[in-house]
């Protein structure tokens, strides 16, 4: 008893260190693969940049509390993009003004001289915001990113207006010059600049609007992006955010002008889902092609998600090609391979013919990959419902009328916000191959990202079900729907 007594209270003694590491990324809706800060409110991924070995993950970041305030850039790094180290904050807001949205480069032949041609300096461009004037603005690091100084001259551009924002900056090597791409919200337009030491800009064109313009824009990033099957090929994909949602363009950069190959009405999505903004991408690693990481949420409500003491998460990474679908170049992502290794032993199931019926798989759990390959029935829905349990669940199905694949989150709790529950459902058009559909699920606590016949149309939609909300049946109204294989593999956590 004694001994127990002694137990007990060694364990309070220690409450703090071991166990309250333990509970952290542990609590309810802790996504267990995707990135999120320990504690606090993100948004925005910012600065993605590939150093010697580490890929540098920078993100709006609020130091002192779980809603958005306070920008600054909270900071991790990973060798895999799949376990990240969390580090210090990179950079903090100052005298009023807030660190938001922008990129970071390699300076690799110390262009700007914040380094030396032996250490390059890593040079971050960002947004200094305040409630009059948002203006561009450097800071650099020659410690591999860790610590971080202001550079004195700064702002580095400024054109006195209120809304004026995340820098996105690359290497154009056929002019040995830096490009950057920057938005102007309001007039849903993206501005080009050029600059051959990152401290002096010019501006060399401006493309919009076009597309998608019911929203602000934000976040614009322009990038070289490989032809699927054609080593050596490749196309300009510009990659803007129109609040709340993502659209991208297609088209050629001479190093001064954006061109959009697609009428200017053209809409493109990278991802049909609720829960998908401001992704902006690794232009060089070792993946050879693109890399995206977006923010895993939605403006109308990221405040309010019922999620604590974190709010906010990356995407899974993705990455890029480009691959032509009826005769219109399309981003085809595919989330990066290293994101196996976190598989666990597979259950699977194969030739299960379903008419009008649902079926509960034996399967259970709220962390997992899954891999289905159906043959929907040609009438009515065939699908899948995951974070099943007391008469709820997360429905993705396939319309055979509608030939949509809808995601519908109608019937998931959403009692903490009415914006939220206001939007349940997602779809998109799809395309049977063989008279297949082909789906790759994650489901991670609070996060599903659904990459529909290898990555041809995807969704991101947060969920937030009860933890015992963990089964799984497949299902269809119609008849001779076939589940020709499903493999689930339970995901191991990253922390
Ligand atoms: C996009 C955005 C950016 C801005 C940042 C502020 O989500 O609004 O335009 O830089 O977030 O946190």
């Amino acid at each position: 008893m004694k001994r127990n007594l002694f137990i007990i209270s060694m364990l309070f003694l220690m409450n703090g260190s071991v166990f309250s590491q333990l509970k952290l990324y542990g609590e309810n809706f802790r996504p267990q693969f995707h990135y999120t800060p320990e504690r606090n409110w993100m948004n925005d991924p910012n600065g993605l940049v590939y150093y010697k070995g580490q890929y540098h993950l920078f993100y709006q970041y609020n130091p002192y509390a779980n809603v958005w305030g306070h920008m600054s850039w909270g900071h991790a790094v990973s060798k895999d993009l799949i376990h990240w180290r969390p580090l210090p904050v990179a950079l903090e807001e100052e005298k009023g003004m807030m660190i938001f949205s922008g990129s970071a480069v390699a300076d690799i032949n110390n262009t700007s001289g914040f380094g030396s041609k032996v250490n390059p300096p890593l040079v971050a461009i960002y947004t200094g915001s305040t409630d009059t004037l948002q203006t561009q603005n450097l800071a650099y690091s020659t410690d591999n990113g860790v610590q971080w100084k202001k550079y004195n001259t700064n702002p580095v551009l400024n054109e006195n207006k209120k809304d004026f924002r995340d820098p996105n900056v690359f290497w154009y090597a056929p002019e040995k010059k830096w490009v950057m791409s920057l938005s102007y919200p309001i007039t849903r337009q993206i501005a080009f600049y050029g600059s051959e030491n990152l401290r002096d800009w010019k501006q060399l064109s401006v493309f919009g609007p076009a597309g998608d313009t019911s929203g602000v824009w934000e976040c614009p990033d322009l990038m070289k992006v490989p032809v699927m099957g054609q080593p050596g090929t490749y196309k300009w994909v510009l990659l803007t955010s129109q609040n709340a949602g993502m659209q991208y363009f297609v088209g050629d950069f001479d190093g001064k002008n954006f061109t959009n190959e697609n009428p200017k009405g053209k809409i493109l999505k990278p991802d049909f889902g609720t829960d998908y903004y401001a992704a902006i991408a690794y232009h060089f690693n070792p993946l050879g092609r693109p890399v995206s990481i977006g923010w895993a949420n939605n403006w109308n409500y990221a405040n309010e998600i019922p999620t604590y003491p974190w709010k906010g998460a990356a995407a899974l990474p993705r990455t890029l090609q480009l691959k032509k679908i009826n005769d219109t170049w399309q981003l085809i992502q595919t989330p990066v391979v290293a994101l196996q290794s976190l598989r666990k032993q597979p259950v699977a199931y194969t030739n299960k013919k379903i008419t009008k019926t649902t079926e509960l798989l034996g399967f259970k759990g709220n962390v997992w990959e899954g891999e289905f390959v159906m043959q929907p029935a040609a009438t009515g829905e065939t699908g899948i419902q995951l974070a099943v349990g007391n008469g709820l669940g997360m429905t993705l199905s396939y319309n055979a009328a509608t030939k949509q694949v809808n995601v519908d989150r109608s019937n998931t709790p959403d009692y903490f916000s009415a914006a939220f529950a206001a939007r349940a459902l997602s779809t998109a058009p799809v395309r049977l191959i063989n008279n297949e559909l082909k789906w790759r699920v994650f489901f991670d606590k609070s996060i599903v990202e659904v990459f529909v016949n290898n990555g041809e149309q995807v969704f991101t939609v947060q969920v937030f079900p009860g933890e015992e909300n963990n089964g799984l049946t497949i299902f269809s109204t119609g008849d001779g729907a076939v589940f020709k294989r499903i493999t689930i593999w339970p995901m191991k956590s990253i922390w």
